[in-house]
């Protein structure tokens, strides 16, 4: 129990169990994924501590200069990484989550107060907090609706677009097994509404859409595409908008200006690590691998007495899969107690399309970048379900969980003998020390 008697050595010993603890779970939330120890070390480093503004690289705009020795982890990595992988030749990195993107989107391209916004309808599966947002920006909000829960109704779209004329389609899909078809809705849209702007925020689909596993929006017509870096994409907690149009990222620019202000460059430059990986350490099969074995989870699920929705469409074309246990004879909070006891982390919540109450939502995101393969997902399969039951005692389950975690992470190998690994090492203990010159402190810190 953390209290105002804490000391740091309690809260070393707090993390490193956390860390254990980690090690030998599995997290299976959409929203969640890992990334490497090397995209994680700027964050220890002196980049954490720095703003950095002058993306020109103009000698007359370096008012803060912390960042000048190593900017060019941002502008000459991370950005030509984005542009490359997300294919737009503008890329801004400085939103620090998917809702600060959302934010600066609908500031930015959302018009005038008083203007009108299109979006998901949550039961749609759209994300809760966009026409919260959007109303807080002064801008009403209508509703893309659907037939059923996973497709939108396209000529319900044209008749509220012909008759809003929306300066805005915020296309939001938070709580989502297959993609919107962005080419269909594009189409309507510019055939009833040509003036209005059309955003696809991935953040949950961003990882499949850089490795190629989905179609990328902005190849299918939409004027922008943002979302966040720490879902299907193994990156850090930040989120980033791509767009073709010279004009619309100046907009952006210009509303970033005052909506962002240090933007975690530490995080950054983490962020251009984990892309430089996943190019060239694997992304795109990951991506491959993360659908293939979402779909094949469900159907393993399924087999086991678990109701999965979507069965009749193959249960997911991404990477997150809605169970309802609450059919089964399991609350989902249950489930989810049960399934945390053996190693295994999982959303439980209301508001799943096609629900009544709640479910239990997860996602084979993490799995897939932990390197889980194979039958793995068999022996995953078999203790989820038993956990789910509670038909075997959950420490056993949770061993066997532990035993899946041992496998290998996709991305870039680091060979400990390695000399990057070294200095890696290096400057990691050298962060350490900083800390303790600067901070002796009467609980016996450096004892
Ligand atoms: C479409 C969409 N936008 C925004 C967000 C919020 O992202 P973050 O948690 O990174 O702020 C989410 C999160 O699920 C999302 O699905």
């Amino acid at each position: 129990m953390v209290n105002a008697d804490v000391t740091l050595h309690d809260v070393v010993r707090l993390l490193a169990d956390n860390e254990g603890e980690a090690r030998r779970t599995l997290n299976m939330v959409p929203s969640e994924n890992a990334m490497s120890g090397l995209a994680k070390l700027p964050m220890l480093l002196d980049p954490a501590h720095r703003y950095f503004f002058n993306e020109s690289d103009h000698p007359d705009r370096w008012h803060f200069r912390g960042g000048r020795r190593v900017h060019e982890l941002e502008t000459g990595l991370a950005v030509p990484l984005l542009r490359e992988l997300g294919r737009a030749e503008h890329v801004s990195v400085r939103p620090l989550s998917g809702l600060n993107a959302m934010t600066l989107v609908l500031a930015a391209l959302g018009g005038e107060p008083g203007s009108t916004v299109v979006t998901v309808a949550a039961e749609n599966g759209g994300h809760f907090a966009t026409p919260d947002v959007a109303a807080r920006l002064g801008l009403g909000v209508e509703f893309l609706r659907g037939s059923g829960p996973h497709a939108l109704d396209l000529d319900h779209a044209a008749e509220l677009l012909a008759r809003v004329r929306p300066s805005l389609v915020y296309v939001d899909q938070s709580h989502c097994l297959f993609p919107i078809d962005v080419a269909s809705l594009v189409a309507t849209v510019r055939a009833v509404s040509p003036e209005t702007l059309v955003h696809v925020d991935a953040s949950h689909w961003f990882g499949l859409v850089l490795g190629g596993a989905f179609r990328n929006p902005l190849d299918e017509g939409a004027d922008s595409l943002g979302g966040s870096t720490h879902k299907t994409f193994p990156g850090p907690q930040k989120a980033v908008v791509l767009t073709r149009d010279a004009a619309m990222d100046r907009r952006i620019r210009d509303t970033q200006d005052y909506l962002v202000s240090s933007h975690h460059f530490a995080s950054t430059i983490g962020l251009g690590i984990a892309l430089l990986e996943f190019r060239d350490f694997g992304g795109p099969a990951y991506a491959r691998a993360v659908v293939e074995n979402t779909r094949r989870f469900g159907r393993l699920l399924h087999d086991r007495g678990i109701t999965v929705a979507a069965a009749d469409r193959g249960f997911s074309a991404g990477h997150q899969l809605w169970l309802d246990t609450e059919r089964d004879g399991v609350a989902p909070k249950v489930a989810a107690d049960r399934l945390h006891a053996a190693g295994l982390r999982v959303n439980f919540m209301a508001g799943l399309p096609g629900f009544t109450g709640q479910g239990v939502r997860i996602g084979l995101n993490e799995a897939t970048y932990q390197g889980l393969a194979g039958d793995d997902f068999t022996e995953l399969a078999d203790v989820f379900a038993a956990a789910v039951r509670d038909s075997e005692p959950l420490g056993g389950l949770a061993d066997r969980v532990a035993s899946l975690r041992t496998r290998t992470r996709v991305g870039a190998p680091v060979d400990s003998t390695s000399s990057l690994f070294e200095n890696a090492l290096a400057l990691c203990a050298d962060s350490l020390r900083t800390t303790q010159v600067a901070a002796p402190s009467p609980q016996g810190v450096t004892s």
